[in-house]
């Protein structure tokens, strides 16, 4: 009816759909989350939720995306007209996360070449705080922070060069080149990680199972939280990733694919993250406790420091990371750029290079504003507004609305299920239409509760 682009083979589709998934969250999120939220006991929960939300929330998106050929709110007006503005509001979380995920990979690419002479010295978070990220040059015009807006206006060029060029010749030949790269230059700083001094001391810190944690429910919410997040599930990404699936193509396959390929990544940064942190624990003569991190902190202040301790080729490994970093970044921010490039080609039937141009443009320049004096502040809040508000409540409309007010899991399962290997059966539904709502029903009055005290 529409000649809508297709990927040209299913690996190009899977690869950008892991592309999407794999960012930074499998990197510096989830080590931390694990080991935070029962270490190896918490390898239960992640499973379950996994496997009653991750996956079966993965296969109904891919469907829904198939079955409708449309960005996500054309997919969900095609549904029923009456939902279109739930697309739009998952494609405006995504435009929101651009913004400044974009900020994030500039930082990367800035300490990829710090790493060469290790630029950062001893005191690497006066480094990144005092140094990097202000503004200290008063001639410098309008206020923007010199070290950061040069690799932002880089990571800009690249996402949009790669946009522009459409979705065979553009998203799915990238994904092709820097997912293999990504995996082969990640197994190399996980394997230089596991064989250094004291690695033993972190994987045993980080596996060590502390079971009383199970009975937490803060530990479950964390992890369907990891796993929504870390999977790209209800940001408008998955659907409008599927929408290019030719007809024949096998969904459920596609989505275990998907989800244990992201899953085994996780466990990869997991390993690599904390036998460095053993390392350096060891380093100091001071316990795992004292060193965690996660986020910004272990990416920008902890990792620059082990790396100053590294035995050799310290600048080699360095940059080797921040590329990794760099790598995983991009693959994800083309996918959520994408969401609202679709969003806008579709509803107003403008050209690819016009909605690249208009949607991609706008978020390039909201993003320059953190690049700004203060800029930072407003970083944070963007970062927390999602995480608190965004992605849970996002997933629970969309699950509600499909299978509680339209009560499509069947016509979803059918569709699914006529053109996929995998059966899908019962557990499909109970997960969507039960267990997953009430997980994050709980998540959203949870959530509620911790920011009004
Ligand atoms: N899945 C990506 C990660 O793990 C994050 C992401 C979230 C990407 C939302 C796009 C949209 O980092």
């Amino acid at each position: 009816m529409e000649n809508r682009p297709q990927w040209g083979t299913r690996a190009g589709f899977v690869l950008a759909a892991i592309g999407s998934a794999v960012g930074l969250g499998n990197i510096w999120r989830f080590p931390a989350v694990a080991y935070e939220n029962g270490g190896g006991a918490f390898f239960l929960p992640y499973l379950f939720a996994l496997l009653t939300a991750g996956i079966p929330l993965l296969i109904m998106e891919f469907t829904l995306g198939h079955k409708y050929r449309g960005s996500a709110p054309l997919t969900f007006a095609r549904l029923n007209k009456k939902f279109e503005w739930l697309g739009w509001w998952q494609v405006a979380i995504s435009f929101v996360i651009a913004t400044y995920y974009s900020v994030i990979i500039a930082w990367a690419l800035s300490f990829t070449v710090f790493s060469f002479d290790l630029k950062w010295g001893s005191d690497t978070e006066g480094f990144l705080f005092g140094e990097y990220l202000q503004y200290s040059d008063p001639g410098t015009v309008g206020g923007i922070v010199p070290g950061v807006f040069i690799p932002l206006i880089l990571v800009w060029i690249i996402t949009l060069g790669i946009l522009f060029k459409g979705v065979k010749k553009g998203i799915e030949v990238a994904n092709k080149v820097m997912i293999p790269a990504l995996v082969i230059l990640f197994l190399i700083v996980v394997i230089r990680s596991v064989t250094l001094e004291g690695a033993a001391v972190g994987l045993e810190a980080f596996f060590k199972p502390n079971w009383s944690q199970i009975a937490n429910p803060q530990v479950w919410v964390a992890a369907y939280g990891q796993i929504f997040f870390s999977l790209s599930i209800a940001f408008a990404i998955m659907i409008t990733y599927s929408s290019y699936l030719p007809k024949k193509t096998d969904i459920t396959n596609n989505a275990f694919i998907t989800g244990f390929a992201n899953s085994s990544v996780e466990l990869l940064a997991g390993i690599g993250v904390f036998a460095a942190l053993g390392f350096m624990a060891t380093q100091a003569g001071v316990s795992i406790d004292e060193v965690v991190a996660g986020g910004v902190g272990l990416a920008f202040v902890v990792f620059p420091q082990i790396i100053n301790e590294f035995p050799a080729l310290n600048g080699f490994f360095g940059s080797l990371f921040f590329i990794c970093l760099s790598l995983a970044g991009l693959t994800s921010l083309i996918s959520i750029v994408e969401t609202f490039v679709a969003g806008v080609e579709d509803k107003f039937k403008v050209s690819r290079i016009k909605s690249v141009a208009i949607g991609g443009g706008l978020a390039a320049l909201i993003s320059i504003l953190y690049a700004t004096r203060g800029g930072l502040n407003f970083l944070d809040a963007a970062d927390y507004f999602i995480n608190q508000f965004g992605v849970a409540l996002a997933g629970l409309v969309e699950v509600i609305v499909v299978a509680w007010f339209l009560k499509e899991l069947k016509n979803i399962r059918d569709h699914a299920n006529n053109i996929s290997d995998i059966r899908i059966s019962t557990w499909w539904n109970i997960s969507l239409g039960i267990i997953t709502p009430i997980v994050l029903g709980f998540m959203m009055v949870q959530n509620i509760i911790t920011n009004i005290k």
